[in-house]
């Protein structure tokens, strides 16, 4: 058994970890961290059979475990990182410090200076369907962001295959459920503000993802990628739909569904509608998967693309097991749940 620490145990990502990690074959947990809750037992904070202490995240035994999934806020987790990283130890960080390149980079789109920028050349962008070849060897896994693995995930084989070329600009509408802002408190997640509502924000390019999907969506085309981008706050607890309209460049829909067959055909978590048809949240809440539809537009080069995922489970904590699985040469698919069997290619 494969020994692990959860950094941040009580938050919804580190919820949905321990719920993973207890089902996992190969997975032992050993430690779990809360500040507020510590001394308590998990099964005292959370409706969860887990009967384990939670220790401050200064208490926490790292030496006793093998890999540790940080699920702290940003800028916390790459402080608790420097002080961690060595050999022996592997890391899985679903907060956005180590998602990025270059610390400039990472400035420019958080408004923070990188406070580990050496570690950041021991460290690979875990998105296992377009990087997996680079993720066993790595020292800290940075876990893709949740609007940004769905929207790149949809994009991913047109981009590829040179579709968004020269300046390109995709537009990508996303409606998330409540749990991607976390656990705080805060009066725009108030239920009633929440609920019978529908609130965009961070219109445009304004939002942190962005710098995100247009830097892998960048290097999958080899130019320049502009993001037009609307997240939405919905009333429902999780789950990212996704509205994306591509201008396909002159290529018909069965060439740009030919190519998203040929590079999904062997994934396990991607999972290509057949035509016409929509992604829904209902196919993908829980699970890890991303559902993707293809659509045409009569008369037009336009492409619409649907794509939804889970962002507690594809979007952050089933990625994280995805890329742990890989990090330990485990089937990739070990301890993870795929879309419900009805959905064929
Ligand atoms: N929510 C999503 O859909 C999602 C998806 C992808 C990535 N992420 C990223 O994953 C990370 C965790 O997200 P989340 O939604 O799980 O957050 P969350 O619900 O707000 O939970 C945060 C966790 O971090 C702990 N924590 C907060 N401040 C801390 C500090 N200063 N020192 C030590 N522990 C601290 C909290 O512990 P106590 O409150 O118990 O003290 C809690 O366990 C974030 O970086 C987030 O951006 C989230």
């Amino acid at each position: 058994m494969i020994r692990v620490g959860i950094y941040g145990a009580t938050g919804y990502t580190g919820q949905e970890l321990v719920e993973i990690l207890l089902g996992h074959p190969q997975a032992e947990l050993g430690f779990l961290t809360s500040e507020t809750y510590r001394g308590k037992k998990y099964s005292e904070v959370l409706p969860c059979a887990c009967e384990m202490p939670l220790a401050g995240a200064a208490e926490a035994d790292v030496s006793s475990v093998e890999a540790v999934f940080v699920c702290l806020p940003h800028t916390t987790a790459m402080e608790k990182i420097a002080e961690i990283y060595g050999p022996g130890l592997k890391i899985i960080d679903l907060s956005a410090d180590f998602r990025f390149g270059s610390p400039d980079e990472y400035a420019r789109w958080y408004g923070v200076e990188h406070k580990a920028p050496e570690l950041i050349g021991h460290s690979v962008y875990g998105l296992p369907e377009l990087f997996r070849e680079r993720i066993p060897g790595a020292g800290i896994v940075g876990n893709p962001g949740c609007y940004p693995t769905g929207a790149i995930l949809a994009l991913a084989p047109a981009a590829s295959a040179g579709l968004l070329g020269g300046d390109a600009r995709v537009i990508i509408d996303a409606k998330s459920g409540v749990s991607g802002a976390g656990r705080k408190a805060d009066l725009m997640y108030n239920f009633v503000e929440v609920s019978e509502d529908i609130r965009p924000y961070k219109i445009g390019r304004a939002h942190r993802h962005v710098g995100e999907m247009e830097s892998v969506l960048g290097s999958l085309a080899g130019n320049a990628v502009g993001v037009v981008f609307t997240p939405q706050l919905a009333p429902f607890s999780r789950g990212i739909l996704y509205t994306i309209y591509l201008d396909s460049g002159g290529a018909d829909l069965a060439r740009v569904r030919r190519l998203y067959e040929r590079a999904y055909a062997e994934e396990p978590f991607v999972c290509l509608l057949p035509p016409e048809e929509p992604a829904r949240l209902a196919y993908v809440r829980g699970n890890n998967a991303c559902v993707i539809g293809l659509h045409r537009v009569e008369g037009s080069k336009t492409v619409v693309i649907t794509a939804a995922i889970d962002n507690l489970v594809k979007g952050a904590s089933g990625q994280a097991v995805q890329n742990f699985n890989l990090l330990f040469g485990l089937p990739e698919t070990t301890g993870l749940s795929s879309v419900p069997g009805r959905l064929v290619r």
